[in-house]
């Protein structure tokens, strides 16, 4: 059964995401060799941000034109909701003008809430809570690297011969990252200092998965637990919203950082993955953002065309 939206990766079943992958693979290839595909002719999509955006606006906007549609971007700072309009009924509002919405902002329950009142299909484009779209478009990522079967299935069945090691905060990309890897049987230890773990329920969902799907998820305070990896992610210290902590975690972080030691530490063919926007010199060294293992703009463009494939999935 289709899910209506994506708001988590729990919307999500095995044979959801196998689709979209399927889907991704068929029009990245569509893509690469020049040939036109609007299966989303006449619809559109309202594009809702309430945080700074490179990589989600802009493949969303150009995914959806692509696709024969038409993209609006709305600026929070610029929309009724500033001012006070309620969640509900902006949902309520838009649903009689457009045929998805994808937003991006703080609260996870504000995205519920306008899937709740709304009746046109909701994405997330991150919230405190999630990244789903992020997710789904690293472990293609990974699948392109790491997985050299000639099926998808079989590629996915890949996967859980592998170490994928998030290292950092606990944040939004790796509770989407636990729960992707846990419904893919995939092997995950996300290491972060003591006091930024993720979130305690969306760890248990994880692991309540993974005893259905054989996988593993592991939390670490131990940065030697990078040991043997063949995937390495981080993501920045200090998420969108979280500023006022930044410099106070520079130094709880600093032992984190994914530097030529870390890596010497993972398999030698590991690769390297950052959600971007990196702060080099900080979570990431520039030897290491730059060098063969990284992976991190292959992941970005996968952005588009994963998520050209999540609007076919919700949209047409
Ligand atoms: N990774 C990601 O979501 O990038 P932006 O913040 O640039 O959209
Ligand atoms: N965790 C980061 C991801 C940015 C794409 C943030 O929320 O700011």
């Amino acid at each position: 059964m289709k899910s209506k939206h994506l708001i988590s990766i729990l919307d999500l079943s095995l044979e959801d995401i196998v689709e979209i992958y399927a889907v991704t693979m068929d029009l990245k290839s569509k893509q690469k060799q020049g040939v036109q595909y609007t299966p989303l002719v006449g619809k559109t999509l309202a594009m809702i941000f309430s945080k700074p955006s490179t990589r989600t606006r802009v493949s969303f906007e150009v995914g959806i034109y692509q696709l024969g549609g038409l993209g609006l971007f709305l600026s929070g700072q610029d929309m009724q909701l500033r001012r006070g309009e309620t969640i509900g009924d902006t949902a309520k509002t838009l649903s009689r003008y457009v045929n998805g919405i994808m937003i991006r902002t703080f609260s996870h329950k504000d995205v519920e809430d306008l899937a709740k009142y709304g009746s046109v299909p909701v994405i997330n484009g991150l919230t405190d809570l999630e990244h789903p779209c992020q997710a789904l478009a690293d472990i293609f990522t990974v699948i392109e690297h790491k997985c050299r079967a000639n099926t998808l299935k079989n590629k996915i069945a890949e996967l859980k011969n592998l170490k994928f090691v998030y290292v950092g905060d606990g944040n939004n990309v790796a509770h989407s990252l636990m729960l992707l890897a846990a419904k893919l049987s995939m092997n995950i230890t996300v290491i972060t200092p003591s006091g930024y773990e993720p979130d305690k329920p969306i760890v248990r969902h994880a692991q309540d998965i993974s005893k259905g799907t054989g996988a593993s998820v592991t939390i670490s305070g131990n940065i030697e637990d990078i040991k043997d990896a063949d995937v390495i992610y981080t993501d920045v210290w200090a998420s969108m919203g979280k500023d006022a902590e930044k410099e106070q975690r520079m130094s709880i972080f600093k032992p984190y950082q994914i530097n030529a030691a870390a890596m010497s530490k993972a398999k030698p063919d590991c690769i390297v993955m950052h959600c971007l926007p990196a702060h080099r010199g900080e979570e990431i060294t520039n030897e290491v953002v730059d060098s063969k293992n990284s992976v991190v703009f292959d992941e970005a463009e996968n952005r588009l065309h994963v998520q050209k494939a999540i609007m076919i999935f919700l949209m047409k």
